[in-house]
């Protein structure tokens, strides 16, 4: 680790005091970058995490391009589920497809348990790298069981999610039979990120805001308190993510949890109301990075003067950066909020 370590948006999350607002954004390792096609043109996007020296490099690109704050580990929320065998293949412009999706608890039964040391060496190999390498955290992270689930269950994205909510209510015990198995999993697999050098953990339950907040409560809300419990015994700071999934907010507040992170549907306005004492990121709608430069910067000033005077906040877009999105763009609004919100 370099001794110009910038833990500014460790800080943050710990909602301590910070000289500037932190920023780093979701998928900001990706196709809109020129040096990431050129990589994956050589490999497909698997073959990627099982070189180290490649996959880090990746990694650390839009650290070095972009001047943000934090990288986040580059891999995929299906990454340890393909690790214990089941069959996923990530399809451009779709996502992950899954040949034989579950259609019931004798589907899963069988599955051995996930080793990180053994089944993702390289991997943690790649936390290593990146611990020598980064002068900014590194954000380990996982998918949630909600939105694991969904993709084991439907079989690829989905809109509705009606088949995975269609098992949850039909076959009560084995659902609660799946959440622990991808609890298990992400617990052993985030625990291991954290021992090789992670400094946070993101946990991404990207379509966890189907569900009305009732139904999260019993039957989600029980696995991820059970979940962040566990990685509060460990020296990371921990964020928790979902988009369109404003109505769980004030569920999620009283878990165990560093950082929420949610979408441009919820209005920083909120927070207060919805009594929010946790750290927050956010949530700036990532089509904005495809609107003129001036425009832009106008929603990013009023997001900053809304809500970057609270302690703990890190700048982010509410979900993912699309591949049509400029380089340029995402350097310009990483300056732009760096020097704002120092000069405020
Ligand atoms: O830079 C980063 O954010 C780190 C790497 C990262 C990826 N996927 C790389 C990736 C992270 C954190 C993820 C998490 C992920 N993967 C989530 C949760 C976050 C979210 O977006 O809600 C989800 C739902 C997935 C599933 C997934 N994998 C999708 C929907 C896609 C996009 C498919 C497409 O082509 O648009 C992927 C593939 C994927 N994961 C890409 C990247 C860079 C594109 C792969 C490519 O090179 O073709």
């Amino acid at each position: 680790m370099s001794l110009l370590f910038n833990d500014v948006f460790l800080k943050a999350c710990r909602r301590e005091a910070v000289p500037y607002t932190p920023v780093w954004y979701m998928r900001q390792a990706g196709r809109y970058q020129a040096e990431y096609r050129a990589i994956r043109e050589r490999y497909s996007f698997f073959e990627i995490s099982h070189h180290p020296e490649i996959c880090a490099e990746v990694t650390r690109l839009p650290v070095e391009k972009l001047g943000v704050d934090a990288a986040i580990l580059f891999a995929d929320i299906m990454t340890p589920l393909k690790a214990r065998g089941i069959k996923v293949e990530i399809v451009e412009g779709v996502g992950p497809v899954l040949s034989h999706p579950i259609r019931s608890g004798a589907d899963f039964a069988q599955w051995k348990q996930l080793d990180p040391a053994h089944d993702l060496p390289f991997v943690l190999d790649t936390v290593e790298l990146l611990h020598q390498q980064l002068n900014v955290p590194l954000i380990g992270f996982a998918g949630a069981p909600f939105t694991l689930a969904s993709y084991l269950i439907e079989g690829g994205p989905s809109k509705n999610y009606h088949q995975t909510k269609a098992f949850m209510y039909a076959h009560s015990e084995e659902w609660t039979a799946l959440m622990e198995d991808l609890a298990e999993m992400t617990l052993n697999y985030l625990k291991a990120q954290i021992r090789a050098g992670a400094q946070a953990v993101q946990i991404f339950d990207s379509w966890v805001g189907a569900l009305s907040e009732e139904d999260y409560q019993v039957y989600i809300a029980p696995t991820m308190l059970k979940i962040f419990t566990e990685l509060k015994k460990t020296k990371a700071v921990t964020l928790y993510f979902a988009a369109g999934a404003g109505h769980l907010l004030k569920e999620w507040n009283k878990l165990p949890v560093d950082v929420l992170s949610f979408d441009w549907r919820t209005s920083v306005n909120d927070l207060n109301r919805l009594e929010i004492t946790k750290a927050v990121q956010g949530n700036l709608d990532p089509a904005l990075l495809l609107a003129p430069q001036d425009e832009l910067e106008t929603r990013a000033k009023a997001l900053l003067d809304h809500i970057g005077g609270r302690p703990g906040y890190i700048f982010n877009l509410g979900h993912g950066v699309f591949p049509e999105v400029k380089e340029e763009t995402l350097l310009a609004l990483t300056n732009f909020v760096h020097g704002y919100s120092k000069e405020k």
